[in-house]
């Protein structure tokens, strides 16, 4: 079970990985656009933050097979350490991810909203696949239910593909996949810090703190000595 940030946001990159046991970062191009910065060097200075091994994920762009083919080299290239390349799963883009399994180039087959379109990446040679779980369900499908049926799928068949569920408005969304099947997902930081925060825990702690210097003082080293 696996956690990663969907986010290009370099603070709260820094402050997620440094509190939160998160196993990388995942943006595509909207999520870099919205940094308004040169995509390269935000994304060198991401790797700088996770370090290298830590997974980075990263969109190719490109509509035919070969630009994506060259964009992946080139960003794998740029960017050593666990790079894998963001592919969306149209024709070219499933033709892209097998010349890129040749080359074992490590990707990801993205904007999933079928199980089918996650079973033809698998067989393509992607190792993760990542369904749109709130994008499905804005459409009136079932994205905890598509991310199940691939779970499903991939088990049922012996196809060695993880699935990265993307897409969330909310953590009971998360949650649910992650009871469907799903090894992974990628999270907004706003969400992720949601994960955490319930007001009981905090009115808890500070019952605990208030009796607790009421007998002994300040802090622990207090009874220590
Ligand atoms: O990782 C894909 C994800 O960023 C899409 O999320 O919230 O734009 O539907 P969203």
């Amino acid at each position: 079970m696996k956690i990663y940030i969907d986010s290009a946001n370099v603070k709260s990159i820094e402050r997620l990985t440094e509190y939160f046991p998160v196993a990388g970062v995942t943006t595509n191009p909207t999520i870099l656009v919205n940094e308004k910065k040169p995509y390269l060097p935000l994304l060198k200075e991401i790797r700088g933050v996770i370090g290298g091994d830590k997974a980075l994920f990263v969109q190719a762009i490109g509509n035919k097979a070969e630009d994506i083919v060259k964009e992946a080299e080139f960003l794998a290239e740029q960017l050593p350490g666990k790079t894998i390349i963001k592919i969306p799963v149209t024709d070219e883009g499933v033709k892209a991810i097998k010349l890129l399994a040749q080359e074992q180039i490590e990707t990801l087959a993205t904007t999933i909203y079928t199980p089918f379109q996650a079973v033809l990446a698998a067989l393509a040679g992607a190792s993760y696949v990542a369904p749109y779980v709130n994008r499905i369900e804005n459409l009136g499908g079932n994205g905890v239910g598509v991310t199940a049926e691939i779970a499903q799928l991939l088990q049922a068949h012996g196809l060695n593909c993880e699935i990265i569920a993307a897409s969330f408005k909310n953590i009971h969304q998360v949650q649910s996949v992650f009871l469907s099947g799903a090894e992974s997902a990628t999270v907004s930081p706003d969400l992720i810090e949601k994960m955490i925060e319930f007001p009981s825990t905090a009115t808890d702690v500070a019952d605990f703190k208030k009796q607790w210097q009421g007998a002994y003082g300040e802090n622990c080293e207090t009874i220590i000595d």
